[in-house]
């Protein structure tokens, strides 16, 4: 794939951010979703590439856009497979949160694992910590192995867990090794790329999530060097038969980022929607649009931050300096 497609994804997800900004804190999740995907839609079709969405809005009888096995882009180019979360985190728009993000991940055609709409119980880490962890091992032994690996005590890590009902155990769990932890309302994509960061304050991410964004993390993870240990969640029959039908045949499977991301060449696009650890949210500032995001990619390794302004078409715009 080649690399220089990596400003074109930008170019999406600050488009589809830029959208559904403008509902931000509306109070209507469904509406914020739908105008950033039909921004990433619109936008994915100025693209020389031969795409294909593997994870997106879901089966095409309920999503009209971006609907897994939809073809993509003008033609002419690269077969690319596309992992989409037009709106990562709608609530948190939806409410003027911080961390919502619209995302993608690219890879070369069957690079990214076809994963059912289901949960997935996931481990997230960063470099150091990667080889030290196991899904199915106690929580306790997880921290003490991330402790270990980070030279610290397990008193000063800090795990970020989605606030919900079903992670009472684990929270129990978490809080009788000592750790920290930092419940959050949406959004264990972003918190998983923190995960992976030094210096970002967060050292592991825990619970059960849905599988597309993990298959997102995944993609983020190859470019970060991180880890993500995940199985997905099947309790019934028509879970299982879901499975099948994307070519999962082992339902109990352990799976590690290059298992759930396996192409050697992988693109990771995100803009910030609203304000987040290493992307502000979109600003309006009447002569245009500031828009912050991270574009990382495996060949060439490289994360790249930017900033970009979209002008205004007046002709008496003008542009200030920020830090
Ligand atoms: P949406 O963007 O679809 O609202 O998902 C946000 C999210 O919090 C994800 O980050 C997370 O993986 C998943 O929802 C958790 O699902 P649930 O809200 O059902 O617990």
């Amino acid at each position: 794939m080649d690399s220089d497609l990596s400003l074109e994804f930008l170019r999406v997800v600050e488009q589809a951010a830029i959208a559904c900004a403008h509902t931000m804190g509306q109070g209507d999740r469904h509406k914020s979703d739908d105008v950033a995907v039909e921004a990433m839609r619109r936008e994915m079709d100025s693209l020389a590439i031969d795409g294909t969405i593997v994870i997106g809005e879901g089966e095409r009888d309920d999503a009209p856009m971006l609907y897994i096995g939809e073809k993509v882009g003008r033609g002419g180019g690269p077969r690319v497979d596309i992992a989409v979360d037009p709106l990562e985190g709608t609530n948190l728009c939806a409410t003027g949160s911080p961390n919502a993000i619209a995302v993608l991940a690219a890879a070369s055609a069957g690079g990214l694992l076809h994963a059912p709409d289901l949960y997935m119980e996931k481990l997230i880490v960063g470099p150091s910590s990667k080889d030290a962890v196991d899904l199915d091992a106690p929580v306790a032994d997880n921290l003490k192995a991330i402790a270990r690996c980070l030279d610290r005590k397990v008193a000063d890590l800090v795990v970020v867990v989605l606030d919900r009902e079903r992670h009472g155990g684990l929270i129990a769990e978490i809080r009788a090794a000592g750790a920290r932890i930092q419940l959050i309302t949406d959004g264990d994509l972003s918190a998983g790329i923190s995960a992976a960061v030094r210096g970002s304050g967060i050292h592991a991410v825990m619970g059960t999530g849905g599988a597309p964004e993990g298959v997102l993390t995944a993609a983020a993870m190859r470019c970060l060097n991180g880890e993500i240990l995940a199985r997905l969640v099947v309790k019934k029959p028509e879970d299982e038969e879901r499975c099948h039908a994307m070519g999962i045949t082992d339902v109990r499977r352990v799976y590690r980022a290059r298992d759930l991301a396996s192409a050697e060449s992988i693109i990771f696009a995100a803009t910030g929607v609203t304000d987040g650890s290493f992307m502000r949210g979109v600003r309006l500032f009447g002569d245009g649009i500031r828009t912050s995001s991270i574009v990382m990619q495996t060949a060439p390794h490289r994360v790249r931050f930017i900033d970009s302004i979209h002008v205004d078409t007046r002709p008496d715009v003008k542009i200030r300096f920020e830090r």
